[in-house]
C-alpha cells in the first residue's frame, strides 16, 4: 500500500514519532513517505508555507503536536485546505507534553477526526503520546502497533 505519513512538528518530537511508524511500515513492505506540512506564524494568524498533497495515496496518517490544548493552528489550517479523502484509510496520531489525554489530546483528535468527515473519511485509529511520560516509549510502540493492520 502506499502510504503517505503527514506530519506538522514544530520541535520534533511528533517527527521522531513519525520516522519509526516510517520504519515499521517500510518494513512490513509497503510504500512510505514522510511528508512535513510547514507554517509561518501563530494561532489564527497562521500560514501554511508547505500542504503536502494527500491524493497520491491509499492511506494517510496525519500527525500534529497539541498546541494550547488543542490541535497545533497550523495542522487545522492545513486540514482545512486538503483535498477529498473518501476511499482512503485515514488515520492520525498527537504528541503532547502534558501526561493526561484531556490535556488536549483528546480535544485535538476530535478536531482531526471531524476535519477528516468534512473531507470524506472516518478516522480508523488514533494514538497520543505524552513526552513527559514515563510511559513515553510504551506510548510510542502503541503508536507503532496501531498501523500494522494497515
Ligand atoms: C505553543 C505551544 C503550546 C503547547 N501547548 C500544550 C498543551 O496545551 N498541552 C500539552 O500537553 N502540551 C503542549 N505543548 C507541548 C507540545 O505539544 C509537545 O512538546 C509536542 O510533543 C511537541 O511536538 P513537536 O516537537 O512535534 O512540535 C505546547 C507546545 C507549544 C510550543
Amino acid at each position: 500500500m502506499n502510504i503517505g505519513i503527514i506530519v506538522y512538528s514544530q520541535t520534533g518530537n511528533t517527527l521522531s514519532v513519525a520516522e519509526r511508524v516510517e520504519k515499521a511500515l517500510g518494513e512490513a513492505g509497503h510504500t512510505v513517505r514522510i511528508e512535513r506540512v510547514e507554517a509561518e506564524g501563530e494561532g489564527p494568524e497562521v500560514r501554511i508555507t508547505s500542504a503536502p498533497d494527500v491524493t497520491p495515496y491509499d492511506a494517510v496518517i496525519f500527525a500534529s503536536p497539541i498546541q494550547a490544548f488543542s490541535l497545533a493552528a497550523a495542522t487545522k489550517k492545513y486540514l482545512s485546505g486538503i483535498s477529498d479523502l473518501s476511499g482512503k484509510k485515514v488515520y492520525c496520531f498527537v504528541t503532547q507534553h502534558l501526561k493526561k489525554d484531556w490535556m488536549g489530546g483528546n480535544r485535538a483528535i476530535k478536531q482531526i477526526r471531524a476535519a477528516c468527515r468534512k473531507k470524506g473519511a472516518d478516522i480508523i485509529s488514533n494514538g497520543i503520546v505524552h513526552w513527559s511520560s514515563d510511559l513515553r516509549e510504551k506510548q510510542i510502540d502503541v503508536v507503532v502497533g496501531l498501523f500494522r493492520a494497515i
